[in-house]
């Protein structure tokens, strides 16, 4: 029989033992389960955004491009007047991408025909409010950005 010290070493090595391992199921259990429930919305982006390289290629081809600041979309566009600028293309009816229709100098919505102007006043359809407007300048050397997270910009 061994002596009580050295058994109680052993015991309390069992123990740390187990409850590491408790621990450690806890965690590989509860993990997966947190990160599934944590909510998207905290995936918007602040701050200024660079286009970067194709999305500054579609941008000189097509006049315009839709770029991802985390969970929010905005349409970037160069007007009849080469003047830069940039909108939320979340339409603010039911959400739908709208695009910059450059031959008639609007943003359409496709989803119901809804039409804004460059500023992102509505014109017709059902879209209840303007669009956001952010502040998009082209930088010396070349780069477009977008300023975020100052709110709409005033028109
Ligand atoms: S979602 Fe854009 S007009 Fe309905």
């Amino acid at each position: 029989m061994p002596p009580v010290g050295e058994k109680i070493n052993r015991r309390s090595l069992l123990d740390v033992l187990l409850a590491i391992g408790v621990v450690g199921w806890l965690a590989s259990v509860l993990f997966p389960v947190l990160r599934y429930l944590k909510p998207l919305g905290v995936q918007t982006q602040n701050g200024p955004i660079k286009l970067k390289g194709e999305e500054l290629s579609k941008l000189e081809k097509d006049h315009s491009v839709i770029v991802r600041a985390g969970a929010a979309r905005i349409v970037v566009f160069e007007d009849s007047t080469q003047q830069l600028r940039a909108l939320s293309a979340k339409c603010t009816h039911e959400g739908c991408t709208v695009q910059y229709v450059p031959g008639e100098s609007v943003i359409w919505c496709a989803c119901h025909n809804g039409r804004f102007d460059l500023d992102g006043r509505v014109l017709a359809g059902p879209p209840p409010r303007t669009l956001e407007k952010y502040s998009c300048t082209r930088e010396s050397d070349g780069s477009v950005v977008v300023q975020l997270g100052r709110g709409p910009e005033a028109a």
